[in-house]
């Protein structure tokens, strides 16, 4: 008898994956990383709610922009769990400014969708999708906007063998986010909008005006979704894709725009890239701390090279790539948790060249001479006065030794 097969599971010898525990998720979404506080202002916000929110718009603006230290105590007739805290001092989330995000907030209670552009990297989609958190309760009903997206991403498609099998019903339709998001009365955010091809972003126009969405295949009351209170669009677009100008008229026209710029304090960006850059490293388990040097030092590089100007005046020649802040967070996190994976390298300041490189050098080879120039400028500059800028000048050998052809 031929012996049975042993079968493929039996012979991997490699040891199980780690499976990780429910609730422990490479990135939380913001309803449940801000669980507490989203509960703790439901139960204690006796103001006004425009129809379909779960918050009023004073209360949506704390929740991002912070309480500015001051405490919001809840009145003894607040129904809270009994372990959850009497008052609570909300930092803020967004760096930036808080009348951008009263209008924002303006824009979603009213008949216009809300379009936050800027460049790359400012905080777009956090905005996004905090005010979604805040105001619907869910961030969860986004389409993320691609060359490949159709309308049916937009507004439904169906399940073809129930259709095939049964004909169009309700039973067979697959809503989109933002069907379902109508149908709810929730925010629906639609990332990226401007790299969708124009006739998919125009599917939005009716659904933005008449505030509908019709279904031909459906007969009778199940061929048009009215959008319940509380339904709204929250849309991004980065000005480095194909242009805001490619939009069309019609769609502008329904659209409230808002430019999110880069931070504009120095203080206030060392501040949150230290922030964001310690709850990353938190996430993956690193413990070591950021640098405070290494903060400084990075934050007004990137600046610098982001505004094309210093502090002092000096002119820095721009590179093409993006200097975001997210992209300093990225970096501060990296050299840090090399830092501590690698026992050689006590200096992270040694390690910035490299990584500079890394986010200057994406398109362009004539980045690298800006950046050097920027060595040869303000860094050489800086270091006749100062001991750690002149230690950032001596590093400008690893710009020519790393190689990009
Ligand atoms: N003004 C800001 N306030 C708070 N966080 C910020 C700010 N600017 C940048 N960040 C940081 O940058 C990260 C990335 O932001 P986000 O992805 O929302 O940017 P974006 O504008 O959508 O970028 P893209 O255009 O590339 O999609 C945020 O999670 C946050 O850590
Ligand atoms: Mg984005």
């Amino acid at each position: 008898m031929a012996k049975k097969k042993p079968d493929a599971d039996a012979t991997d010898n490699r040891p199980p994956a780690r499976l990780s525990s429910p609730g422990s998720v490479q990135q939380p979404s913001a309803e449940e990383r801000y669980a507490d506080q989203l509960t703790f202002l439901r139960a204690v916000d006796a103001a006004p709610r425009p129809p379909g929110w779960l918050l009023s718009p004073e209360r949506v603006v704390d929740f991002l922009c912070g309480t500015r230290g001051e405490a919001i105590r809840a009145p003894a007739s607040a129904e809270l769990p009994a372990d959850a805290p009497k008052s609570m001092v909300l930092e803020p989330k967004f760096v930036g400014s808080r009348a951008l995000v009263e209008r924002c907030v303006v824009t979603l209670a009213g008949e216009r969708g809300l379009l936050l552009v800027g460049q790359p990297g400012t905080a777009k989609s956090m905005l996004g999708e905090l005010l979604a958190a805040a105001i619907s309760g869910s961030s969860a009903l986004a389409v993320q906007g691609t060359a490949g997206a159709s309308e049916d991403h937009i507004r439904y498609g169906w399940n073809y063998a129930m259709l095939l099998e049964r004909g169009p019903r309700p039973e067979a339709l697959v809503p989109s986010p933002v069907l379902t998001a109508m149908r709810t009365g929730r925010l629906v955010r639609i990332e990226e909008i401007t790299r969708c091809l124009p006739e998919v972003q125009d599917a939005l126009i009716s659904v933005l005006s008449e505030r509908r969405m019709m279904i031909p295949e459906l007969d009778g009351k199940d061929g048009s979704v009215f959008a319940a209170p509380g339904f709204n669009v929250i849309a991004t677009a980065n000005l480095r894709d194909r242009g805001v100008s490619e939009m069309s008229a019609a769609l502008k026209r329904r659209l409230n725009f808002e430019t999110v710029p880069p931070i504009a304090d120095a203080r206030q960006e060392i501040n949150l890239v230290q922030t964001r850059a310690r709850a990353v490293l938190k996430e993956s388990g690193t413990t070591a701390d950021v640098d405070a040097r290494l903060l400084d030092i990075l934050v007004t590089t990137f600046r610098d090279l982001r505004e094309g100007r210093t502090e002092e005046g000096w002119t820095v020649e721009r590179p093409a790539s993006v200097m975001s802040t997210a992209e300093a967070v990225t970096v501060a996190a990296a050299i840090t948790r090399q830092g501590a994976f690698f026992a050689a390298h006590k200096d992270p300041v040694s390690l910035l060249p490299g990584y500079l490189l890394g986010v200057v050098l994406k398109d362009n080879q004539e980045d690298r001479e800006r950046l050097l120039a920027y060595w040869d400028g303000p860094i050489r500059r800086r270091g006749e006065g100062d001991a750690l800028w002149k230690r950032m000048y001596d590093l400008r050998k690893v710009l020519e030794e790393i190689d990009g052809n």
